[in-house]
C-alpha cells in the first residue's frame, strides 16, 4: 500500500485532500473551522462530498498529466512519453527520449509503462543484501512515492525542464484548468505548495484511474475462468514458472503472499549484465556507466555489491514495448527472450570482441562484473530453452497485454 501523506499538507488542511477516509475529512475540517483554504461548499459548512472531491481530484491530475505547457519547450507532458495508447509507455523505438527546453537533450533511461505502479511497495532494505531490496518507484527506486516522483520530470533539465518551481507554479495558476485547481485544493500563494499540490494530483490519478490497473488482460481472464490458454500459451506458463528453464518466475513473481492479482514482479533488484547501448549519447563517454542502485543517478547507496542492479519491473503489456531494458538496448521481445537464454552460453552474441576477448557485461566497470546474477535462466554452458521453448514463452507473454476480449483468437504461431 502506498502512503497517502496526509500530514505532509500544510497547516489547514484543504478537505478535499481527504477522500480515503470521510470521517477523518470532517475531522480535519471542523478543526480547521471550514476556514479559507478549502474553497468552494467547505466554506458554506456543509460537508464536501468526498466522492466527488476524490473525482475532482483526479480529473485535475489527467490535465497535469496530458498538459503540454507544463514543459520548458511548451510541447511535452507526462503523456509524451507515458502515452496512454501505448500502455501509458513509449510511443516510438527510441532507446531514450529527447526532451528540455529546447528538445535537444537525450534522457538517461528508457521510458517505462507507468501501468501497475500501485503496486509497488516503499524502498526496503531489510537486511541489506542485494536480494533482500525492494520496492521503490524508478528503476533505480530513488523515488519515495508517485508524489515524490512527479516532482522529477518537471524540473529534469533533460525533460520537461521547467526552470523553476515558481515558473511552474505561475504556469498552474494560468492553465486553463486553474479553476479545477482551486476547487481541489484552494488558493495559495506558495509556489512550493502548488507544486505539491499538483504531485498529489498525479499520483491521485495514476492510482486510483481505472486506466493505470486494467487487470483486463488474456491471462487475468483465464484466472476468472472466462479464457484458456492456448497449448504454446500453456507450454510457455510452464516455461516462465519451470526453475531449470526460464526460471522468470523467480522475480517476477506470480504468485502474490497476499492474494492479490499478479504483478509478475517481486518489486526486488537484479544484475542481468545487459550489454551496452552505444546509442546512448551519455555513453559516448567511456567513463560513464549507469549503474542503477549506486548511482549516479542515485546518489545515497553506494554500496559496490549493489551496483549494476535495477528494479524487476513488472511484465504486463511487455510485448507492446517498443525497446527493452532501462539502456533501452534491445528492440524486441524476442530479442530479449534470446538474451536471456544465450547471455551465458554465447555471450558473443551479445558482447563486442576487443582483441579476440569477449567483453562479457561491458556495461559496468570490470571489477563490478561479478556481481552480474547466474542463476537459471543464466550461468549455463548450453542453453535451457529450445527456440521452439522462446516463442512459446514470448506467446505466454502476450497475454498479459491489457484491453483482451474475451474470444478473440491469438495470433497465429500462438493458437
Ligand atoms: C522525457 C520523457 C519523460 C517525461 C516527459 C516524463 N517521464 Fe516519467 N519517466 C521517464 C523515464 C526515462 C523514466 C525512468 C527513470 C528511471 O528509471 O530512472 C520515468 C519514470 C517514471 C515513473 C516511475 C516508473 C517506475 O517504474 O518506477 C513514473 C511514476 C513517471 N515516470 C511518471 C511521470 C509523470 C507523472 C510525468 C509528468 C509530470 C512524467 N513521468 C514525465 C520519462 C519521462
Ligand atoms: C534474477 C531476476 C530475474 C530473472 C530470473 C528474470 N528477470 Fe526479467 N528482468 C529482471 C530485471 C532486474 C529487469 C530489468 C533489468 C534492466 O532494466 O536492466 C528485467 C527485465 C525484463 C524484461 C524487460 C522489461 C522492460 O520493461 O524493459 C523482460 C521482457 C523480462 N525481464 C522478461 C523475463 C523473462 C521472460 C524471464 C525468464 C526467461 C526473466 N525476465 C527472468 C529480473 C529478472
Amino acid at each position: 500500500m502506498q502512503t497517502r501523506n496526509l500530514h505532509r499538507i500544510r497547516p489547514c488542511i484543504p478537505p478535499l485532500v481527504l477522500h480515503a477516509c470521510a470521517t477523518a475529512a470532517l475531522a480535519v475540517l471542523s478543526a480547521c473551522g471550514g476556514g479559507g483554504a478549502g474553497g468552494g461548499s467547505a466554506g458554506s459548512g456543509s460537508p464536501p462530498d468526498a466522492a466527488a472531491q476524490a473525482q475532482a481530484r483526479v480529473q485535475l491530475g489527467e490535465r497535469l498529466f496530458n498538459d503540454r505547457n507544463l514543459s520548458g519547450s511548451g510541447r511535452m507532458s507526462c503523456a509524451t512519453c507515458h502515452d496512454p495508447a501505448f500502455s501509458h509507455g513509449p510511443s516510438n523505438a527510441q532507446a531514450v527520449q529527447v526532451g528540455g527546453a529546447f528538445e535537444t537533450e537525450f534522457g538517461l533511461r528508457a521510458s517505462p509503462s507507468l501501468r501497475y505502479l500501485d503496486g509497488v511497495p516503499a524502498f526496503s532494505l531489510a537486511d541489506g543484501s542485494l536480494a533482500s531490496l525492494r520496492g521503490g518507484l524508478m528503476s533505480d527506486g530513488r523515488a519515495a512515492n508517485l508524489e515524490a516522483q512527479a516532482r522529477l520530470p518537471f524540473l529534469n533539465p533533460l525533460e520537461m525542464d521547467n526552470g523553476s518551481v515558481a515558473i511552474l507554479a505561475g504556469k498552474l495558476r494560468r492553465a486553463a484548468y486553474a479553476p479545477l485547481f482551486v476547487q481541489v485544493f484552494g488558493e495559495t500563494a506558495d509556489d512550493e505548495l502548488k507544486l505539491t499540490q499538483a504531485t498529489q494530483a498525479l499520483a491521485a490519478f495514476q492510482r486510483e484511474s481505472a486506466q493505470f490497473h486494467p487487470f483486463d488482460s488474456k491471462y487475468d481472464r483465464v484466472l476468472q475462468s472466462l479464457e484458456v490458454l492456448s497449448p504454446p500459451e500453456q507450454r510457455g506458463l510452464q516455461l516462465f514458472r519451470d526453475p531449470e528453464k526460464g526460471n522468470c518466475m523467480s522475480c517476477h513473481e506470480i504468485v502474490t503472499s497476499s492474494g492479490q492479482q499478479p504483478r509478475f514482479t517481486n518489486f526486488g533488484y537484479a544484475v542481468l549484465g545487459v550489454p551496452r547501448n552505444a546509442e546512448l549519447p551519455a555513453n559516448r563517454d567511456p567513463a560513464h556507466f549507469d549503474l542503477g542502485l549506486c548511482g549516479p543517478q542515485r546518489q545515497d547507496l553506494n554500496v559496490p555489491a549493489y551496483c549494476g542492479a535495477f528494479r524487476t519491473p513488472n511484465l504486463r503489456n511487455v510485448a507492446r514495448r517498443p525497446v527493452f531494458f532501462h539502456n533501452g538496448r534491445f528492440s524486441s521481445l524476442a530479442q530479449v527472450l534470446e538474451f536471456y537464454n544465450t547471455r551465458d552460453s554465447d555471450p558473443a552474441r551479445w558482447y563486442p570482441t576487443v582483441k579476440g576477448v569477449v567483453q562479457r557485461f561491458d556495461d559496468l566497470p570490470e571489477a563490478l562484473r561479478g556481481n552480474v546474477n547466474r542463476q537459471a535462466p543464466f550461468g549455463s554452458a548450453t542453453p535451457r530453452m529450445s527456440s521452439a521453448d522462446l516463442q512459446d514463452l514470448q506467446c505466454f507473454l502476450e497475454t498479459l497485454s491489457d484491453g483482451h476480449r474475451i474470444g478473440t483468437p491469438s495470433r497465429e504461431a500462438c493458437r
